[in-house]
């Protein structure tokens, strides 16, 4: 088959499509035919040496695909060749074929498009983990999204809204907070007009969030935690802005009760996995076959054009998901 592959780490030129060895399915997997994967920015990462591939993983990059079952591994019911289906995976979706075990499966709703499916699973289950299992978010809460635009920030709108929860959020322009409005944030702001700290006393009346969606780390930390009701929880998902959090007073971690928790899903074992994506689908399978909620579609490339892909995450400008379709 052909995938793309990274002879060595380093800026998107490295990327090459080229021909490697046909997976197979083992007991309890399905080989699907990938039409469709998307980007995240820890393919930038890895593909820069800097976050490999879990244990026994692959080392194509791609977290999440859509495509069409192809073989049907030994003890695998209820599934059948050209099953519709997309999967997080811990790699290996930027390929013509990829192996997934069975109960990772999603069915692409019959009213979704290849591209559809493949930008649901990584951004919609890492959203649902962190406001549900370990948010513990609430009907009425409030949740601060940081970089609403983002794919994760696009679903995290929608699960709030689906949730009857409200979110309000921060991006880089205006363009990106009316996105963000339009998916069912009740504010924004622009975090090139300074701190967010006042913006979040008016928006909670002076109480602050519940539940803070982080994906920037060590410049917005205090501020985060000056911005958290009591009992508030602020989870960080990613650190796009550094790690190195300095002068930090931890007195109002005690007197507000606050909860910081550090989280990533790629490292989870299978079963916690699996456990997620049926949970997900059972909170969100019929919303999502309904189009009461979608992932958020910034463009398609063709995957001959990845390195092209690459750059344009790396620049910023995407509103939600980047999407490969794959020949
Ligand atoms: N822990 C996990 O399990 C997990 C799973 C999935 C993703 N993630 C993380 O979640 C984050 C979002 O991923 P994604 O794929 O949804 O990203 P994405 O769609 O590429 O969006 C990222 C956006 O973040 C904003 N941003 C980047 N650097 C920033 C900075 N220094 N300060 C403020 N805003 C910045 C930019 O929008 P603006 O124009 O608004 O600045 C950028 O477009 C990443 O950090 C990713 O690694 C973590």
């Amino acid at each position: 088959m052909l995938a793309i592959t990274t002879p060595s780490f380093g800026a998107p030129e490295v990327l090459t499509i080229a021909e490697v060895e046909t997976p197979r399915p083992m007991p309890g997997e399905v080989l699907v035919r990938v039409r469709a994967t998307a980007l995240n920015r820890a393919d930038l990462l890895q593909r820069r040496g800097l976050y490999p591939p879990p244990k026994g993983a692959t080392d194509i990059l791609g977290l999440e695909m859509a495509g069409e079952v192809a073989e049907v591994g030994e003890g695998v019911g209820g599934v059948a060749n050209g099953d519709r289906v997309m999967a997080l995976l811990p790699g290996g979706g930027y390929a013509q074929y990829v192996p997934v075990p069975a109960g990772m499966l999603m069915k692409l709703p019959d009213s979704m498009t290849f591209a559809q499916g493949a930008a649901i699973p990584e951004a919609f289950l890492t959203a649902y983990l962190n406001l549900f299992p370990i948010g513990r978010l609430s009907p009425g809460e409030t949740v601060l999204v940081h970089a609403g635009a983002s794919g994760v920030g696009t679903s995290a709108i929608q699960l709030i809204r689906l949730a009857g929860a409200r979110s309000i959020v921060t991006a880089g322009s205006e363009s990106k907070i009316e996105r963000c409005l339009a998916l069912g944030a009740e504010a924004g702001w622009n975090y090139h007009d300074g701190s967010f700290r006042s913006f979040v006393e008016e928006q909670t009346a002076g109480e602050g969030v519940n539940v803070i969606f982080d994906f920037i780390g060590a410049p917005y930390f205090a501020d985060n935690l000056a911005s958290l009701a009591v009992d508030g929880r602020l989870i960080i998902i990613g650190t796009m802005g550094g790690t190195q959090v300095e002068d930090i007073n931890l007195g109002m971690l005690l007197s507000r009760r606050l909860e910081v928790i550090g989280t990533a899903l790629r490292s989870r074992s299978l079963a916690t996995k699996i456990e997620l994506t049926a949970a997900f689908q059972t909170f969100a399978g019929d919303a999502l076959a309904r189009g009461e909620i979608a992932p958020v579609i910034d463009s398609v490339f063709d995957w001959k054009d990845v390195q092209e892909a690459h750059r344009y995450m790396e620049s910023n400008k995407n509103v939600g998901k980047i999407v490969l379709a794959v020949d």
